[in-house]
C-alpha cells in the first residue's frame, strides 16, 4: 500500500516528502496555480534533493497528441531534469485521455487515469493499460453520494477480474477517509499535508505522553 503527498507546496514537500511513509507526489494543475509553479522542470529539480528516488505523478492532459508528447517528455527528458524522477503521467479520464493512456501502456510509460467517479470509468481505464485509476473520495462525497460505497465497487470488481490496475484513492479530506480507503484496500492513496499531520494525533498518545514526561525524572 503506497501513501503519496498529494501537494506542490515546497514547505510542505521539504517537511514530508523525505519521511520513509512516503512513497511520493502527486500533484495537480490547481496545485501549480495556486503555488505559482511556472516550469515542471524547476519544480522537480527542488524535488531532486528532497525525494530523488520517489514517484513524482505530474498532470498529462489536452488532445491525444499533445498528452502523448507530455508523457514521453516526462520521461524522456535530458539527464539532470525530470528523467531522474520516476514520473508517472495524471490524464483526466475521457475519450483521448484512453487513447493516449493505451498507447503510453505500450511504451511502458506510466499512468494514472483521474477523475473516476464510477467502476464504469475505472474498468475503461483499466482495460485501457492505465497504472492506476484515481477516483476522488472528497469531491463525490461533495455531491451527495458515497466514496466509500465507490471504492468498494471499484474493489471488489477488480478483484473479481484479478484486474492488475492500482487503485489510487485521492480528494482525501480527513483521516476517516485514509481509514475507509484502508479498509477497503485500495493499493495507494494521496493524502494533503494537513491530513498527515492529522493522522498523526490521537488525544490518548498526548495524553500518555505528557503524562510520561512528567514521570520522567533527571533524563532531561
Ligand atoms: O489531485 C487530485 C485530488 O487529490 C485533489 O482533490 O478535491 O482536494 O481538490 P481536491
Amino acid at each position: 500500500m503506497k501513501l503519496f503527498l498529494d501537494s506542490a507546496n515546497i514547505k510542505e514537500i521539504e517537511e514530508l516528502g523525505s519521511s520513509e511513509y512516503v512513497y511520493g507526489l502527486t500533484t495537480n494543475p490547481t496545485f501549480f496555480y495556486e503555488e505559482g509553479v511556472k516550469s515542471t522542470e524547476e519544480f522537480l529539480s527542488i524535488l531532486k534533493d528532497i525525494m530523488p528516488d520517489k514517484e513524482i505523478q505530474l498532470e498529462a492532459m489536452g488532445s491525444v497528441d499533445e498528452i502523448l508528447k507530455i508523457a514521453r517528455d516526462y520521461v524522456d527528458s535530458p539527464p539532470g531534469t525530470s528523467c531522474e524522477h520516476n514520473i508517472v503521467s495524471k490524464v483526466p479520464f475521457n475519450e483521448e485521455g484512453l487513447e493516449a493512456v493505451s498507447i503510453l501502456s505500450k511504451e511502458s510509460i506510466k499512468t494514472n487515469v483521474h477523475l473516476v467517479y464510477s467502476v464504469n470509468q475505472a474498468v475503461l481505464a483499466a482495460r485501457s493499460g492505465a497504472t492506476y485509476v484515481c477516483p476522488l473520495m472528497g469531491r463525490f462525497d461533495d455531491s451527495g453520494q458515497n466514496s466509500s460505497e465507490l471504492l468498494g465497487d471499484i474493489k471488489t470488481t477488480f478483484d473479481n477480474y484479478n484486474i492488475e490496475t492500482e487503485i489510487l484513492a485521492a480528494s482525501v479530506r480527513h483521516p476517516d477517509h485514509v481509514k475507509q480507503a484502508l479498509l477497503l484496500g485500495v493499493d495507494a492513496i494521496t493524502i494533503p499535508y494537513k491530513v498527515f499531520k492529522l493522522m498523526m494525533d490521537h488525544p490518548l498518545t498526548e495524553r500518555g505522553t505528557r503524562a510520561f514526561e512528567n514521570h520522567t525524572v533527571g533524563q532531561k
